[in-house]
């Protein structure tokens, strides 16, 4: 089973199982995380799943996540919003940060 790693805002560290075709805001919802809140449900237009990927290729963001990320006082180099990563296998082991809340 293919899993992804989470630090929460608190910094409690989460290993959690990941299944290609979900996203990696449904992999952390799904795996109990309740305050990664992803009001749109995976639309790209709340920005409330913002994460900062540590480690893995989770690629760039596209320009609708990208000017919505523009929005957040908390945006970095590193900064995605997790609806917007596809989970794949090639992915196994992505190590994310949740954002602090807008
Ligand atoms: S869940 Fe709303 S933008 Fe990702």
């Amino acid at each position: 089973m293919a899993e992804i790693h989470v630090t929460t805002r608190e910094g409690e560290e989460l290993t959690l199982a990941a299944k290609p075709g979900m996203s990696v805001m449904e992999i952390i919802r799904d795996g109990g995380v309740d305050e990664l809140l992803a009001l749109c449900g995976g639309c790209c237009s709340c920005a409330t799943c913002h994460v900062y990927v540590e480690s893995g290729d989770a690629g760039a963001a596209g320009p609708d996540e990208n000017d919505l990320l523009d929005s957040s006082d908390h945006k970095r180099a590193n900064s995605r919003l997790s609806c917007q990563i596809a989970f794949t296998a090639a992915l196994d082991g992505l190590k994310v940060r949740i954002a602090p809340e807008d």
